[in-house]
């Protein structure tokens, strides 16, 4: 089959964890007899640098013409000027809204290989396989106002959090429909407890259940999940939650499998089949941690999350679940060989480089 990939480096290790992701994916397409066409695009810093705009024209025709988009990380000290005009983080904050990529789907498992690499207690581990489903168009980052003004006093800002029962309502039944198709659990995080919009959240939530009585549905307040998800991990299995809170357990979760560089991610806009005004769009896959600019250049960051996103993209935007599948398997592999990264290696071990995992996967893999 032939498939369009637009390729997104963008910033700081963003690049040299995509590189390896395209190894992977050429080594698929070769073993399976699909063709990949990747075009490549420029977003954030990078893209101001060049255009003055975090995501340009050229970059939003690319991605017209593709039929998914791999995106690496955006970001870094020299953008950060608290007064600039644009930011990086703006390009990718525009394609999840103009796509409506409303539902991440972020999943945190513990390869066995790994549990030792964990901060966290070997026996608390076991078994955890969780998949956050993060509102992705919506809440804090999106609402408005969202400003900075001057007063004669002082500076303040604003920033809006609102959610509509439509945008609440789609992104709780992703969390449902996943749900049944693994251990039927859903833990629903709001803090309805002082904000309305959780109210509205929790509210929406039970009646919801009412069509799902295979679920499990639990409400917990968004403080205590931040608790239990390193007291007792194992107890999650889908866990659906507004944007600003998604962002937030989903970096605390990443330690769970040892390192943030490990976790995917897959931005859809699928089960949206009300909203018939806008063509089904184009899927999105990141991994979760940022362009890290303390190591960016060095050859040693994690393209394993990349490589997950890949699989991850294969799966849902592709339906190539084997495939999908023999990225995940080699993964293990590899891992249970002993090779690991620097953000994963325990004391005493030496590590192998960003090119040398994206190596490795792709040798197994062609075998
Ligand atoms: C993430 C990142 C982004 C976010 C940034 C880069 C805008 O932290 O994907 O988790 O906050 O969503
Ligand atoms: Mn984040």
């Amino acid at each position: 089959m032939d498939f369009k990939i637009a390729i997104l480096p963008g910033d700081g290790i963003g690049p040299e964890v995509i590189s390896e992701a395209v190894k992977v994916l050429k080594v698929i397409g070769k073993k399976f007899g699909h063709s990949f066409h990747l075009i490549y695009g420029d977003i954030g810093g990078g893209a101001i640098d060049k255009y003055s705009n975090p995501i340009p024209e050229e970059t939003l025709t690319t991605i017209d013409n593709s039929d998914a988009i791999l995106f690496g990380a955006v970001g870094g000290p020299k953008w950060d000027d608290p007064e600039a005009k644009s930011r990086p983080e703006d390009g990718i904050l525009f394609l999840r809204k103009s796509l409506d990529l409303f539902a991440n789907l972020r999943p945190i498992k513990v390869f066995k290989s790994l549990i030792d690499t964990s901060p966290i207690k070997s026996e608390l581990l076991n078994g955890v396989d969780i998949i956050v489903v993060r509102e992705l168009t919506g809440g804090l980052y999106f609402g408005s106002p969202k400003k900075r003004w001057i007063t004669s006093e002082e500076r303040n800002a604003v920033d809006t959090l609102i959610y509509s029962e439509y945008e609440i309502k789609r992104i709780l039944k992703i969390g449902f429909e996943l749900a049944l198709t693994r251990d039927k659990k859903l833990a629903s995080i709001d803090k309805a407890n002082v904000l309305e919009t959780g109210r509205l959240w929790r509210q929406i939530a039970s009646e919801i259940s009412k069509d799902y009585p295979g679920v499990e549905l639990e409400h917990i307040l968004v403080d205590n999940a931040s608790m239990q998800l390193i007291q007792n991990p194992s107890k999650f299995d889908v866990i659906v939650s507004e944007n600003t809170f998604g962002d937030i357990l989903t970096d605390e979760a990443s330690v769970l499998s040892g390192s943030m560089g490990m976790i995917p991610s897959a931005s859809l806009s699928f089960l949206n089949t009300d909203n018939k005004s806008k063509k089904i769009k184009t899927s999105l896959y990141e991994p979760i941690h940022g362009t890290a600019p303390d190591i960016a250049g060095k050859g040693i960051a994690n393209p394993i999350g990349m490589i997950l996103s890949v699989a991850l993209m294969l799966n849902y935007s592709f339906g190539l679940q084997k495939e999908s599948q023999e990225i995940y398997k080699t993964i293990e592999t590899i891992l249970s060989l002993g090779y690991r990264t620097k953000d994963i290696v325990l004391k005493g071990e030496k590590p192998i480089s960003t090119t040398k995992m994206g190596d490795l996967i792709s040798d197994f893999l062609i075998q």
